[in-house]
């Protein structure tokens, strides 16, 4: 176990008066935060996604994705995995991190401890090609805590991948208010 500290993120408030109101910029502060990661486990995770990458039925982008999980609430700590499977509609296509995700979550494993996703095609490319899309971000946020790591994998020499909690991928991400 080691500790990984993710830097605070700070904006302002801006507001803009118009004739019917003022439009807000809404401000924004995330805390320095530390997170207890285990180093063998993210590896063994990073490793399971790019292998889950080789299963995708991607016939239609031929982009293969994978993507692993550990669930917080799993006793057993397995690894559930799951790739990118395409379909003719398009619509129909689910993308390898939920496809990992509704593994663990059929068994009943509803809180994501760590979450590998790996592109392999585009492992040397910038952040943006090769992390989580905002349909999965807000499927990540579901099950989703404080503690919660998502690793995108790198192919940059000397780099397991990049580190974001769900904060940091999602800001303002969508919550249902309990009624
Ligand atoms: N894809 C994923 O599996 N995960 C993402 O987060 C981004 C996109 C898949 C969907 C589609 O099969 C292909 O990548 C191209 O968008």
């Amino acid at each position: 176990m080691t500790t990984i500290t993710l830097p605070a993120i700070e904006s302002g408030e801006a507001c803009l008066a118009t004739g019917s109101g003022k439009l807000r910029v809404p401000g924004y502060l995330l805390e320095e935060k530390s997170v207890q990661v285990d180093e063998q486990m993210a590896e063994q995770l990073v490793s399971a996604a790019r292998s889950a990458a080789d299963g995708a039925y991607a016939p239609f982008s031929r982009f293969r994705v994978g993507a692993a999980v550990i669930m917080k609430d799993d006793p057993g700590k397995r690894i559930f995995a799951g790739s990118n499977v395409e379909n003719s509609s398009f619509g129909g296509t689910i993308c390898a991190e939920r496809a990992a995700i509704v593994g663990a979550s059929a068994q009943e494993f509803r809180k994501i401890s760590l979450l590998a996703v790996s592109t392999p095609a585009t492992l040397e490319m910038p952040l943006s090609q090769r992390s989580p899309c905002g349909l999965c971000r807000q499927v990540i946020r579901e099950f989703a805590d404080e503690d919660t790591l998502i690793i995108c994998d790198s192919g940059e020499e000397g780099f397991l991948g990049d580190v974001l909690d769900i904060e940091r991928l999602l800001p303002f991400g969508f919550r249902f208010a309990k009624q």
